[in-house]
């Protein structure tokens, strides 16, 4: 059990005042990325040292081939359960609660897990997608994800989905080829194609320009950006900081190891997201 203190542990108070008064005073929008979700079991790619430990699976690669597309649904058919079984966090729950105070804006998502929307958070916009949609890149058809899992259950009725080991970031699990070869894809029931896709930015892919301009104008009437586990090293998230810098607004990085951002930062705190974000509620005036 953990007493209720005023800050983390290797915090210093400064650092820690100059956060709370900053949130304090609302207005914030807020960036998040797959370090605030690893405490809800869905691994980061990056890590600490900000060097990628997987190389995904880009969307040219998916397009390509019939067996690209193979090895992409087996491998993502058995991590959905897991995945979709994940649940949100103390850390999503905290930005929740503070966006209904008022106190924090609209959240920038570059997670894919839909685990804001779970908690509670309402205005979030997902920079790169969601994993519960799957579209055609052949005629556009949208579709639930669940739709498309239960077709694949119907395709392979004695396909394991236990095996495997852990589940990646891009909710997927690495099987063996002999597996993989006895996988069969699921169809778009309007135009046939076997080519259905996550409905997600794929490494490689560009966020759409629309989306784009509407996080920016989200920062720009932002009074700071809090940066909630994020390497930046994607520059589709590290765009929104740069512009928060250049407009003279204050950066807060909530982030475990070095990001990409360090120059742009004016507060940062490395110490566990969910332990940080459960203080700063407790540190905030009621
Ligand atoms: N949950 C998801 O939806 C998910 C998961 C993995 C990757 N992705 C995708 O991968 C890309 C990765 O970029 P990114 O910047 O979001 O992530 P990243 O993996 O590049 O960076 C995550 C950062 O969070 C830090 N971190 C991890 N756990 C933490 C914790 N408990 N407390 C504090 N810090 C912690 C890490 O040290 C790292 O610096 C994104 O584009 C995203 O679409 C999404
Ligand atoms: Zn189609």
């Amino acid at each position: 059990m953990t007493e209720a203190t005023t800050r983390p542990p290797d915090v210093d108070a400064s650092t820690w005042d100059e956060l709370v008064r900053l949130v304090a005073a609302g207005g914030l929008s807020v960036l998040t990325g797959a370090g605030l979700s690893t405490e809800s079991g869905i691994p980061d790619y990056r890590g600490p040292d900000g060097e990628r430990r997987i190389t995904p699976m880009t969307a040219t690669e998916l397009l390509a081939s019939p067996e690209a597309r193979q090895r992409y649904w087996a491998r993502s058919y058995v991590g959905w359960r897991r995945f979709e079984g994940a649940r949100p966090n103390v850390g999503h729950q905290v930005v929740a609660r503070l966006q209904a105070r008022g106190l924090l804006g609209t959240v920038i998502t570059q997670n894919v897990d839909g685990l804001h929307q779970q908690a509670g958070s309402v205005d979030v916009l997902e920079l790169h997608g969601s994993l519960s949609h799957v579209v055609c890149m052949q005629c556009g058809e949208r579709y639930d994800r669940e739709v498309i899992d239960e077709r694949l259950t119907q395709a392979n009725p004695t396909f394991d989905r236990e095996v495997g080991g852990e589940i990646r970031p891009d909710g997927d699990v690495v099987l063996p080829d002999e597996l993989v070869s006895t996988f069969r894809v699921a169809t778009c029931v309007v135009c046939g194609s076997d080519k259905l896709k996550p409905d997600v930015v794929m490494f490689g892919e560009a966020v759409p320009k629309p989306l784009v301009e509407k996080c920016f104008g989200v920062v720009e009437q932002s009074d700071g950006l809090l940066v909630l586990g994020s390497s930046l090293m994607v520059m589709s998230g590290y765009r929104f900081v740069r512009r928060a810098s250049r407009l003279g607004l204050p950066v807060a990085v909530l982030t475990r190891g070095r990001t990409r951002g360090e120059a742009e930062t004016t507060i940062k705190i490395e110490t566990p997201l969910g332990e940080t974000l459960t203080h700063l509620e407790q540190a905030l005036p009621q």
